[in-house]
């Protein structure tokens, strides 16, 4: 094992300022100069970096050995992998980040990074702001198609995960810089508002005239008149006309039509209004006058054809085809995915079309992909852009194992559940005497803040592929990886920093962050490693990630409050400092995972 020492350089690189707070990233550019030096003529090598745990580093280079197996027949420069790590290693321009090197093994090249840099790059953040260490994506536009319930029929759990997963997608792309066109995809269009239209009509003479209240709960208004439309064959073919006459565009139709869709939209705005999530709604209406075109185009690159009365594409490898008129001329679900992702990539220009539903739908979104890869609007190349990607989640269960259901076995109402969890969590805090010592207004607030946050940080902390099992008594629970316990962990830091008395805008400029007690550079290291796992969960579309991450945040402060004294110690003000970066970088968390933080407890 071969150590050495990197000389710090005096001037600070024009890389290190470029790129700051990204240590990966840092470190990636610094090994990528390492390799031209070292096998000038293998100029696309892309430098491997990762993070490490073990005791000889921060971070290691894994280049060398898979160079090895390159350039053994070219070159007999290199005895072995561990030859080309000590060349790695030896031709890494200097840099103030890097405290020490040594090859180990097969020519791993860790990395011991320079604890005064860390804590300078952390005091760089506290002043500058942690918006400076936000990553910086390829892709400049994407849309997030999520939520995307159905009108008059229920908005159910899967729903609420799409919500929950697809905002925090876009509040982390969104950090990134990235401009995030959030839609919500809405099911407003399809043979049912015939139905629903005439039903209308019927119970309601003067619909036009009447409030969205008098209709009442729009899914036992579907109900009923599903029961109407099967039971009365005159009633079906009013309906069924109902369905030709709203899309040959007669204007009585449309503002049928509208109406119910406003009703729906109220009670989804409910929901959205509660969790704090913004969306444009763009539901599939919106994308019915670009269908003819768009099989048209198909059509003519020959991608359409007859089969059984239909039109349909076939997709290599799949048996069934993908229908883009049916039988009776009408179009569908699928035509309309396909008329949206030709919008989205023509005239919105977006680069990356990223769409959260179950898993369930997993075959429509690759059948639907392949046509438009075949077609030519999206390259075969995975990896290049535009692409489009599927964000598939599993199952909500209840504790019995089986599909999330409320006692009674009818559909759970989301504004509901959303209330019991605030319910749940207001009652926790009355139990600690909340009740007394706060407003009602905090205690609301409070209640809220822990309740929803609950519920979004239960669902989000699983890798979504996954069925989770949503239990309130677990997800409310303060010790553990739950909101609860994380909101209470930053409530804790706050009140550290309160209590000390000392005012943080004024030590952040006078006083310096230094990391000496292994405890405090264990936290600082993390802190610094927020904005590559942000990126990380960007580009895998995965928010368990970053939940991962603040979890830990919360471990290694915990850790380090435990072994290093805080107030009235000698290095009160730095580790102040290290408390409140601890603060901003859990709050930056919490709002990329839609969470409101709490400050007192
Ligand atoms: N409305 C659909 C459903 O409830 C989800 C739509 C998802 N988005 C899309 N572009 N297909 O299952």
């Amino acid at each position: 094992l071969v150590s050495t020492t990197i000389t710090a350089s005096v001037s600070v690189s024009t890389m290190d300022q470029e790129i700051v707070g990204h240590v990966k990233q840092q470190l990636s550019k610094l090994f990528e100069a390492s390799l031209r030096t070292t096998v000038p003529d293998e100029l696309d090598v892309e430098p491997l970096v990762v993070p490490c745990t073990g005791k000889f580093g921060d971070y290691q280079c894994n280049n060398a050995m898979s160079l090895y197996s390159r350039i053994k027949g070219k070159t007999t420069q290199f005895r072995g992998p561990p030859a080309i790590g000590q060349a790695i290693m030896k031709n890494l321009p200097p840099t103030k980040m890097i405290e020490s090197c040594s090859v180990a093994g097969p020519g791993f090249v860790n990395v011991v990074l320079s604890t005064k840099w860390i804590a300078k790059s952390i005091q760089k953040m506290l002043i500058e702001g942690i918006e400076t260490w936000a990553p910086r994506l390829r892709v400049k536009r994407a849309v997030v198609d999520f939520s995307s319930p159905n009108i008059a029929k229920e908005m159910h759990v899967g729903h609420l995960r799409s919500t929950i997963i697809g905002d925090t997608l876009a509040r982390m792309l969104e950090y990134s810089n990235v401009e995030v066109l959030r839609r919500n995809h809405v099911g407003d269009w399809g043979t049912q508002f015939g139905m629903l239209i005439e039903f209308l009509f019927e119970e309601f003479p003067n619909w036009e005239g009447i409030g969205e209240q008098a209709i009442g709960d729009l899914q036992a208004f579907y109900k009923a008149s599903k029961t109407r439309f099967d039971a009365d064959p005159a009633f079906k073919e009013r309906a069924q006309q109902a369905v030709v006459r709203l899309q040959g565009g007669e204007a009585k139709y449309h503002r049928a039509w509208a109406k119910i869709c406003e009703i729906s939209r109220r009670e989804f705005d409910q929901v959205y209004q509660r969790l704090g999530v913004h969306l444009e709604e763009k539901g599939e209406s919106f994308y019915n006058p670009y269908i003819p075109g768009v099989i048209e185009g198909l059509s003519k690159q020959g991608m359409v054809e007859e089969s059984e009365g239909a039109r349909v594409i076939f997709i290599e490898g799949k048996n069934i085809p993908l229908i883009v008129v049916k039988s009776d001329g009408g179009y569908n679900y699928a035509s309309t995915d396909l008329a949206a992702l030709w919008y989205r990539l023509n005239e919105e220009k977006a680069e990356w079309i990223i769409y959260v539903t179950d898993v369930g739908q997993q075959q429509h979104f690759e059948m639907f992909f392949s046509a438009a890869k075949h077609a030519g609007w999206l390259p075969s190349d995975g990896k290049a852009y535009p692409q489009a990607t599927h964000v598939g989640f599993g199952l909500v269960l209840g504790d019995d194992g089986k599909r999330f259901r409320t006692r009674s076995t009818e559909v759970v109402r989301l504004v509901d559940l959303l209330d019991e969890a605030k319910n749940r969590s207001k009652a926790a805090l009355i139990e600690r005497g909340k009740g007394a010592e706060w407003s009602d207004k905090e205690l609301e607030q409070t209640a809220e803040a822990v309740g929803y946050g609950a519920v979004k940080y239960a669902d989000l902390k699983n890798n979504r592929l996954t069925n989770y099992t949503f239990n309130f008594d677990q997800m409310l629970n303060d010790k553990g990886n739950t909101a609860v316990y994380l909101l209470y962990a930053h409530a804790r830091i706050c009140s550290i920093i309160r209590k000390s008395g000392k005012d943080i805008e004024e030590l952040k400029k006078t006083a310096t962050v230094v990391l000496d007690h292994p405890d405090e550079r264990v936290l600082g290291l993390h802190l610094l490693q927020f904005a590559e796992t942000v990126e990380e969960a960007c580009n895998n579309l995965l928010p368990n990630v970053l939940c991962e991450y603040l979890y830990n945040l919360s471990e290694n402060f915990t850790k380090f409050y435990s072994n290093c004294q805080v107030v009235g110690s000698a290095e009160e003000t730095s580790r102040l400092l290290l408390c409140e970066a601890t603060a901003v970088v859990m709050r930056k968390c919490f709002y990329l995972l839609g969470i409101v933080p709490v400050y007192k407890i």
